[in-house]
């Protein structure tokens, strides 16, 4: 599978796409805004293509054409206003729903955050933050593409440990980066995961087993 990983340059993104250009079943694009983020991500494997989410959708979609999937795991970061979250986790993520239709590819993979989805625990100070990413998520599940919205907990950088608690409802909680890359790769063809969404935190059970059983 050809899977486009829009956020490449980012935590997660960078992990995910050393991890899919050493599966020999996939290969990586990989999507960034700066000209100097692109050798980089030659060296970890990828085909590295240039387009902002700032910008028009059909700029994305001819980064995003010839790919089986795409994967959206960028975002505006903690350290910019509320502006830039509307404009990149909301809009930038619905653009790249757009762009992947546009494209004529089927499967998403969404990285949300843990809560998103009900608004009863949209955390105070950064409801803004939740609001956008529950508006992505709408976006995406009545897109009619063959979906996968993953919810992690608080973001860690500690190493993975391949073990997971992934489930519809989940109580707050953490996770490796390591580990969100890890279940990003392995829900790109695991048919259980279709057309689904769940929370992700650390847990007891191995990926592949809990993503199979979810
Ligand atoms: N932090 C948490 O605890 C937490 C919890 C749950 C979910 N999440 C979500 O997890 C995802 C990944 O997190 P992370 O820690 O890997 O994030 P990160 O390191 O901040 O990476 C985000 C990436 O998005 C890219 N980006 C920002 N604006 C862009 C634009 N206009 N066009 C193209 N790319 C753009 C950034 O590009 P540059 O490298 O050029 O800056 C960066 O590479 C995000 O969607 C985040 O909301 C976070």
């Amino acid at each position: 599978m050809k899977v486009l990983v829009v956020g490449a340059n980012g935590k997660i993104g960078r992990q995910l796409v050393k991890l899919l250009a050493e599966e020999k079943h996939h290969q990586v694009r990989a999507m960034v805004r700066k000209e100097e983020q692109m050798e980089k991500m030659k060296q970890l494997g990828a085909e590295p293509v240039l387009a902002d989410l700032s910008g028009r959708v059909q700029d994305i979609a001819e980064a995003a054409r010839g790919c089986d999937a795409v994967v959206f795991t960028a975002g505006s970061g903690g350290h910019t206003g509320a502006d830039q979250t509307i404009l990149i986790d909301l809009d930038g993520a619905v653009k790249t729903v757009e762009a992947t239709k546009l494209a004529g590819i089927d499967r998403f993979v969404m990285v949300s955050a843990i809560g998103a989805n009900k608004r009863e625990k949209w955390s105070d100070k950064i409801k803004h933050y939740h609001a956008a990413k529950y508006y992505a998520d709408e976006a995406l599940k009545a897109s009619g593409l063959n979906y996968t919205i993953v919810r992690p907990g608080a973001l860690l950088d500690s190493e993975g440990s391949g073990k997971i608690s992934a489930a519809e409802e989940l109580d707050r909680g953490s996770i490796p980066r390591a580990d969100v890359a890890q279940v990003l790769a392995v829900v790109l063809d695991e048919p259980n995961t279709y057309r689904r969404s769940f929370d992700l935190v650390s847990g007891d059970t191995a990926i592949t087993d809990a993503l199979k059983y979810l």
